[in-house]
């Protein structure tokens, strides 16, 4: 073999996750671990959620349950597995103090009173999607309890302003599966390495294009959206703009994130408050898209500034490059 040859096959496989978690910690004089653990307990659910995900079809569990979650919208069988490995994880995990899941009408208590950190969490995002084997996520926000440790946690815990966020993330099961969040300091995205079982770092410090040429929205439900928001859809036609929508929202963000693009789940005559949930689908990609330097508005005030009065709450939002939002909060209030 040559000596280039050589050098090609021993190339470094890159940093991963635990080292840059580590790495990470030191920008924190006073942290103790806890936050370190409790996103390796995240991306350690991931790596099992991802192989369940694998192989869904062969073993059978891509179909639909007889019950429904909180939302009333019908369980996937893939809802309710992910929702127990990211529960399980966590509460062994022991850094968390309690759970939402889009999956549970009442909060998770993991019995870790001591524990600093409340999780919010959609454990499958876009369940529909894996039984026609297109892209799904996991999508969480982290935030600090205020209430002493040792106590039972309380409302306020968990009903915190995104801008209290101590993490935003989410994992993309997609062509490959990724792990992407931020602590505040910008946007890092980790990629599966599967034959070694770890994430390694491939979008160091991820920045969202100012301007793009994609516009994602459920355009089926045009006559249902206000004005404004059918304004805007226009002008996105005469701009001759790219319609993409995977339905898949995590799938749709991250597309926009790494390629420009505005993505939007508007109110509709049906549901005025949007379908999302604030508290673990808009929270964390606006924090993500904040840090990335984009925007995410629920067409009033900033996703990030909303106070939450319950867990389950539904928000509008659009979230994307800055002037892409810009430009539609533009539109959206000349009406
Ligand atoms: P979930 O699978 O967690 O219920 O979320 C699905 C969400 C989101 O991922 C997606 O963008 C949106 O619902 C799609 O909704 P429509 O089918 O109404 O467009
Ligand atoms: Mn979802
Ligand atoms: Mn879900």
């Amino acid at each position: 073999m040559s000596r280039q040859n050589l050098k090609r096959f021993t190339q470094p496989v890159g940093v991963t996750l635990d080292r840059f978690i580590e790495k990470d910690r030191s920008r924190y004089p006073y942290a103790t671990g806890e936050l370190s653990q409790l996103l390796r307990d995240i991306a350690l659910a991931a790596k099992i959620l991802n192989r369940d995900i694998n192989h869904s079809g062969l073993i059978g569990i891509e179909g639909v349950l007889d019950s429904e979650n909180i939302q009333g919208e019908s369980q996937k069988m893939l809802d309710v597995i992910a929702d127990i490995r990211f529960s399980r994880a966590l509460r062994i995990g022991g850094e968390t103090c309690c759970i939402v899941s889009e999956e549970r009408d009442e909060v998770i208590y993991t019995g870790n009173d001591d524990a600093k950190y409340v999780v919010t969490i959609d454990p499958i995002d876009g369940s529909s999607n894996v039984n026609v084997n297109i892209s799904t996520g996991t999508v969480f926000s982290i935030f600090r309890r205020k209430s002493p440790t040792g106590t039972t946690p309380q409302q306020e815990d968990i009903l915190q302003t995104g801008r209290h966020q101590i993490v935003g993330g989410y994992i993309l099961y997609g062509s490959s599966t990724m792990l992407v969040y931020t602590t505040g300091y910008g946007v890092n995205g980790f990629t599966y390495e599967p034959s070694l079982g770890e994430f390694y770092l491939s979008h160091p410090q991820m920045q969202i294009p100012e301007n793009g040429k994609i516009y994602s929205v459920n355009e089926g439900n045009f006559y249902d959206f206000d004005q404004g928001i059918r304004d805007y859809l226009d002008y996105c036609k005469q701009q001759r703009l790219s319609a993409r929508y995977v339905g898949s929202m995590i799938a749709d963000f991250h597309r926009n994130l790494l390629q420009g693009g505005i993505y939007l789940y508007p109110a509709t005559q049906q549901q005025p408050q949007g379908k999302l949930r604030l508290m673990y689908e808009c929270l964390p990609l606006a924090y993500i898209a904040e840090q990335a330097g984009g925007l995410a508005t629920n067409g009033t005030i900033d996703i990030l500034d909303i106070q939450p009065e319950s867990r389950h709450q539904r928000s509008p939002m659009i979230v994307g490059s800055k002037k892409m939002v810009e430009k539609a909060l533009e539109i959206i209030n000349e009406k």
